[in-house]
């Protein structure tokens, strides 16, 4: 079976292991110091070991590193590459949906990274196409190889991943890059602390995981020296904590048994303005980090980090400071990228047979009835909604919550069908339903109406969801 990355919840934390092995070994043979003032280290040279296989990199969207790293990784495997570098050029001006691009391009390539707009797209791409697909970037879902190397670059600098404490900075509505990147950290036990500009928060479909996937708890943050740190979360391992306050000038102290002295990476992101809203754009103030912010910092080790580009959230003057790692980050991006693809191709041993995990169990998905309730999802997109039925996975929870299958964003059903009856009900206890298998479910009852649904006024016979599926 060909594997596919679209999340960083495909990767479990053993296979992202092995793959820092891999990519060990292709930095520590081929690597060489290219840039003495920033002691940055990349490889170079150009093997043998994927001769006979083709990559092709599909970009709907601007890249610099994302794409020429995929690019120099395939060719140091003795790889090719055919590349769509800005789709505005590809048939996708005339119409052509992402299913029929990619069933297209695997005949010319063995594996394919693609860059998209639309939340979810990535994930459309690998239901339409039987080689690997590699999410570069979904609007602003995940980047999960951006994760990969933001984690690798800690794992080579600080020597383990464990136990860190990450001050993660910016735009964190937007940044698809932190979205992955808090779902790894969660999972190897670090610390997360955000300092978002204001109104640019993690999205509560983020939290929501994080609390629902990873135990979290809520609970006001701390501030540490005169960082605006407005959230923090730990893994359950420690104090199951989660911290949201949405205003960067509070001072409210966390009740934490593990609370959080020092910062061992600081995780800078520009503002996304490619996707911002009226509302994004009116944000008062960004988080700059520059040397007197590093200088005020308990841990005088503290990593910078940047997924890059930057514009105006880092400053130059931080570039000579030992701590600054952003362009080793970026350098890392292609053994491990040649770790990945090699993996993937199966030349190298690196990843399981099967996916980490479906969640096949709770699958829902019906042509009519609800839609995913985010507009940026690949499903609503003009094009796309033609042909891509909704589907989600429902989350066992009080009220059902669906969580969509591209995008992952939540959508709460407002009414509930029985497919059978033709009745719909507004309590889904009322349904008299202990699975999922034969509800509709509807965003509104005009929506349930317009489908020839018919409201009925049986009283609820249980009082909360059942919430497994069949
Ligand atoms: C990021 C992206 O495209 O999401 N860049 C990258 O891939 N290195 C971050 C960004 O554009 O801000």
């Amino acid at each position: 079976m060909n594997r596919d990355i679209i999340t960083i919840e495909d990767l479990s934390n053993d296979e992202i292991l092995t793959l820092f092995k891999i990519a060990d070994e292709f930095l520590d043979k081929w690597g060489k110091e290219v840039s003495s003032s920033s002691r940055v280290t990349a490889v170079r040279g150009r093997q043998t070991v994927a001769n006979d296989f083709v990559l092709a990199t599909l970009f709907y969207e601007p890249s610099t590193r994302t794409r020429l790293s995929f690019e120099s990784a395939m060719l140091r495997l003795g790889g090719q590459v055919v590349t769509c570098a800005d789709a505005a050029n590809s048939s996708a001006v005339k119409g052509e949906t992402i299913a029929d691009t990619v069933r297209v391009v695997e005949t010319y390539a063995d594996a394919i990274v693609i860059r998209h707009p639309a939340e979810g797209a990535a994930r459309v791409a690998a239901d339409f196409a039987e080689v690997p697909v590699i999410n570069a970037g979904d609007g602003g879902h995940e980047h999960p190889t951006q994760t990969l190397c933001d984690l690798y670059t800690l794992y080579r600098e600080k020597g383990s991943l464990a136990n860190l404490s990450v001050l993660i900075c910016g735009d964190l509505k937007n940044g698809r890059t932190v979205h992955s990147l808090v779902f790894a950290l969660a999972r190897f036990g670090g610390h997360i602390l955000t300092s978002p500009a204001p109104g640019l928060g993690l999205p509560d479909h983020v939290i929501h995981r994080l609390i629902t996937d990873y135990q979290g708890d809520v609970q006001p943050g701390p501030k540490i020296d005169d960082i605006p740190i407005d959230a923090v979360y730990q893994t359950p391992e420690r104090s199951h904590q989660l911290a949201l306050i949405p205003d960067l000038s509070t001072t409210l102290e966390i009740n934490i048994k593990n609370s959080v002295n020092h910062i061992d990476v600081c995780y800078v992101t520009r503002f996304q303005k490619e996707r911002s809203t009226d509302t994004d754009r009116a944000t008062t103030s960004y988080p700059k980090i520059d040397r007197k912010f590093l200088n005020k910092l308990k841990n005088r080790k503290t990593s910078v980090l940047h997924p890059l580009p930057r514009v105006d959230e880092l400053g130059y003057d931080v570039d000579g400071d030992r701590r600054a790692l952003y362009f080793q980050q970026a350098a890392y991006g292609v053994p491990m990228r040649m770790a990945l693809l090699a993996a993937l191709l199966k030349l190298r041993v690196g990843l399981n047979d099967v996916p980490r995990s479906t969640g096949i169990a709770n699958a829902y998905s019906r042509p009519e009835g609800i839609r995913c309730a985010n507009d940026r999802c690949v499903t609503n997109a003009d094009g796309e909604r033609r042909h891509l039925v909704p589907s989600f996975l429902v989350i066992d929870r009080v009220p059902i919550r669906l969580r969509c299958k591209y995008c992952e964003h939540e959508t709460v059903p407002v009414a509930f069908g029985n497919a059978t009856t033709h009745k719909y009900y507004r309590d889904w206890g009322a349904t008299g339903l202990h699975g999922f298998s034969n509800v509709v479910f509807f965003g509104g009852e005009a929506e349930a109406e317009s489908v020839g649904f018919v409201l009925s006024r049986a009283r609820p016979r249980h009082e909360t969801p059942v919430g497994s599926a069949q």
